[in-house]
């Protein structure tokens, strides 16, 4: 099998089990983000990838080759640190050819492909210059050259652009991105920022306690997560305890049920169990007229459109998020809907309630 495939892969560290029973594939030319809240083993789960942490067990193997056991020298990957670890005494050219020099490459050899990573991460002209002499973003760029110039068949990302500000981390994050798509190269990539995570990935592990909830693409992490705590982690989610009622659903202690048109397409969802309700704020429906059933608490402008936080009749609990126009009367009794929901038990999703689409059902756990 090409690419990365890691089986079954546990680490204790202290005595916590810090990655637990972690299985992964990373097809060749594919980026793939390991996303997840801070202390949740993503880096000890790429160190490891890198040969730079001895798993406790499990198999790592890399286009065929187990490389499980081998040091990071003998992987045919190379690994960008979070900290970037640069030799601040190095210019930026001698900084990029120093594992070509360690690997007694030819003279010309060396200068060739050196010049080759400069001009990829666009930096020939601090070529002399030394890491305290450029920017985060520079620097950032040469630790990226001289992971690449290695040519390795899977490149190692820890958090590569946590130490820039907001701005350029958007700009150096689709620079990594086109690098990483014209060379073709598989990459892991660890970020805790789901916007870096949904944005630059062919797909997505998202991890929670040393364990993978969910490996999927960004629209189907966004439209169908399967766990609570992915639909907790990724984008902005109401999760409220709720009964599907023949007028739609009952939320939280609200005896006012909220109107689901989807729900009559789906005749065979349980009545009389409660289920997590997850809803987005861009599916719920608020309306001015009509008998109203909660109440705008707050509205929060976000340029071109506004979230409102709604309190049903009855619930002084629960909080309910939804997008609406700039246009909308800012405060008032509201009639609410919702175009779509989706309904968890013990932590799964079990179905998405959503118009013209068949049922969800039973879906397994990752
Ligand atoms: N050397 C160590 N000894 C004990 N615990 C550790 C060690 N390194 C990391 N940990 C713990 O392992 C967990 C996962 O760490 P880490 O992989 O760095 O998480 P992440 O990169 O997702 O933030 C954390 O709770 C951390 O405190
Ligand atoms: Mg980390």
């Amino acid at each position: 099998m090409d690419g990365l495939v890691i089986e079954h892969l546990n680490k204790t560290l202290g005595n916590r089990l810090v990655v637990d029973d972690l299985s992964l594939r990373v097809a060749p030319g594919d980026l793939v983000c390991l996303l997840g809240p801070s202390g949740c083993g993503k880096t000890t789960t790429l160190r490891m990838i890198g040969g730079f942490l001895q798993s406790d067990s499990g198999t790592i193997t890399i286009n065929g080759v187990d490389v499980t056991t081998l040091p990071p020298e003998r992987r045919p990957t190379a690994m960008v640190f979070q900290n970037y670890a640069l030799w601040p005494h190095m210019t930026v050219f001698k900084n990029i050819a120093y594992g070509l020099r360690l690997r007694k490459l030819g003279r010309a050899v060396v200068e060739e492909r050196v010049a080759a990573m400069l001009a990829l991460v666009n930096l020939t002209e601090k070529r002399d210059r030394h890491p305290a002499e450029l920017s985060g973003g520079e620097q950032q760029r040469v630790a990226l050259a001289r992971a690449l110039v290695l040519e390795p068949d899977l490149l190692l990302l820890d958090e590569p652009l946590s130490n820039l500000d907001a701005k350029l981390r958007v700009g150096v994050r689709e620079e990594i991105r086109e690098i990483q798509q014209r060379l073709q190269i598989a990459t892991v990539f660890v970020t805790h920022d789901q916007d870096e995570a949904l944005t630059i990935s062919d797909r997505i592990a998202v991890m929670s306690g040393g364990r993978i909830e969910q490996y999927d693409d960004a629209d189907g992490l966004y439209r169908l997560p399967q766990t609570a705590f992915v639909a907790g982690f990724i984008g902005a989610m109401s999760t409220v305890a709720g009964r599907v009622v023949d007028a739609g659903l009952l939320l939280g202690t609200s005896p006012v049920p909220v109107a689901c048109a989807a729900l009559g397409e789906m005749p065979g969802i349980e009545r009389g169990v409660e289920w997590s309700v997850g809803i987005r704020p861009e599916d719920v429906r608020v309306d001015t007229g009509g008998s109203p059933t909660a109440t705008v608490l707050k509205e929060v402008p976000h340029g071109h459109f506004k979230e409102l936080l709604l309190r049903l009749d009855g619930d002084d609990a629960t909080v309910i998020r939804a997008y609406v126009g700039t246009e909308h009367p800012p405060t008032g009794r509201v009639a609410l809907s919702l175009a779509r929901a989706l309904l968890y038990r013990d932590g799964h999703l079990v179905h998405e309630v959503a118009p013209l689409r068949p049922a969800v059902t039973a879906l397994a756990a990752p």
